[in-house]
């Protein structure tokens, strides 16, 4: 097969590893021992976010290939800061990440495509370490492109793919035959999880570390309202755009009828909850239907459903959060500004 050929689910058995090249296997996972209720009937999180009050939609479904897109021109637009913001500190602190951690498997939750993780392959590269890098992602596709570029510009890169959700990956990574794992999960993406959630997901890293691994998280801090609220609408409408492709999204994926147009993107900080919330909201009363569901919901004129909470850390609390699980804080390393914070912790 040649090595560009995409794997797909359907096309590849659960569980099978696929050899690309002799550096390059990717294996789709097998389901956790009891499957979720999202691998049972595909959609129930749709059903039951659009029938609460008040409504929600998980943020997951942003990410279709248009979605995907959107969301790699949002991290290029000059209000949105978090991306340049972490890339700058890796830029300045990777190398020192690689001197405490020593020779080390790096495994990236939500792997993406990569491009702040070059940073930290070049920085074990310059130490001499080997590298070894275990993406996971839900996207087979995304995952191999960006595997197959990392083999040409790292020439003794070994790349193991995981394809699956981080629950999945995370339970399921076979011993690594370096001295020590860290688990890298970057781009603040923890900030889409509630409080309760973040515990249990912390939890699960602990449980997948050995005594000594590490955990590299990069997280949003906290900041004056006005610079998070442009960094969430754009003058583009870039990040509105992103917004609102999840009806089509929704859409396509279960038959409906929204009607685009007749919402818009509202996005606020939330002082209390130190969140920022995205939401779309309703432009008058109207009713919408979700064929594949079998779902029909009304809206109010006004009414909102929320796609995406974006919390805002503070590092100290951070700090104090992870040695509850387990994990004991090394080191933090913060951009000039404070805006944005990496933790490097070790259980
Ligand atoms: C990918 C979850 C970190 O919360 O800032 C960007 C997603 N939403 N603009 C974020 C997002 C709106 C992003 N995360």
């Amino acid at each position: 097969m040649s090595p560009f050929q995409s794997v797909s689910r359907q096309s590849s058995p659960v569980g099978e590893v696929v050899t690309l090249s002799p550096r390059l296997q990717l294996q789709h996972l097998i389901c956790a021992h009891t499957p979720s209720e999202e691998e049972l009937s595909p959609g129930s999180d749709v059903v039951q976010g659009l029938s609460a009050t008040p409504k929600t939609l998980s943020p997951r479904y942003f990410y279709d290939d248009q979605g995907s897109q959107l969301f790699e021109a949002i991290c290029e637009l000059p209000e949105y800061y978090l991306t340049r913001t972490e890339t700058l500190i890796l830029q300045d602190f990777a190398e020192a990440i690689a001197h405490l951690t020593g020779p080390c498997e790096i495994v990236e939750l939500g792997s993406g495509s990569s491009t702040k993780t070059r940073l930290l392959l070049d920085a074990y590269q310059s130490l001499g370490h080997p590298l070894r890098y275990v993406p996971i992602d839900v996207s087979a596709g995304i995952l191999q492109s960006s595997a197959q570029a990392l083999l040409q510009a790292y020439p003794t890169l070994q790349v193991q793919g995981l394809i699956g959700t981080y629950e999945q990956a995370i339970a399921q990574l076979a011993p690594t035959p370096l001295a020590a794992r860290m688990i890298c999960f970057i781009g603040s993406s923890l900030g889409n999880l509630d409080p309760e959630t973040a515990d249990q997901f912390f939890d699960q890293i602990t449980a997948a570390l050995q005594p000594g691994d590490y955990f590299l998280l990069g997280i949003d801090l906290q900041k004056p309202k006005a610079i998070l609220e442009t960094a969430y609408n754009d003058a583009q409408g870039v990040t509105a755009a992103f917004n609102l492709n999840m009806l089509s999204h929704l859409n396509r994926r279960f038959v409906g009828n929204f009607e685009v147009a007749q919402f818009e993107h509202w996005a606020f900080y939330n002082e209390t909850a130190h969140q920022i919330e995205m939401h779309l909201r309703s432009r008058q009363a109207q009713s919408v239907r979700l064929e594949a569901l079998d779902l029909t919901v009304a809206f109010e004129a006004g009414e909102t459903v929320r796609t995406e909470i974006s919390r805002k850390f503070d590092l100290a609390a951070m700090q104090q959060n992870l040695a509850s699980h387990g994990l004991q804080t090394l080191h933090t390393w913060t951009d000039p500004q404070s805006w944005f914070g990496l933790v490097l912790a070790q259980r």
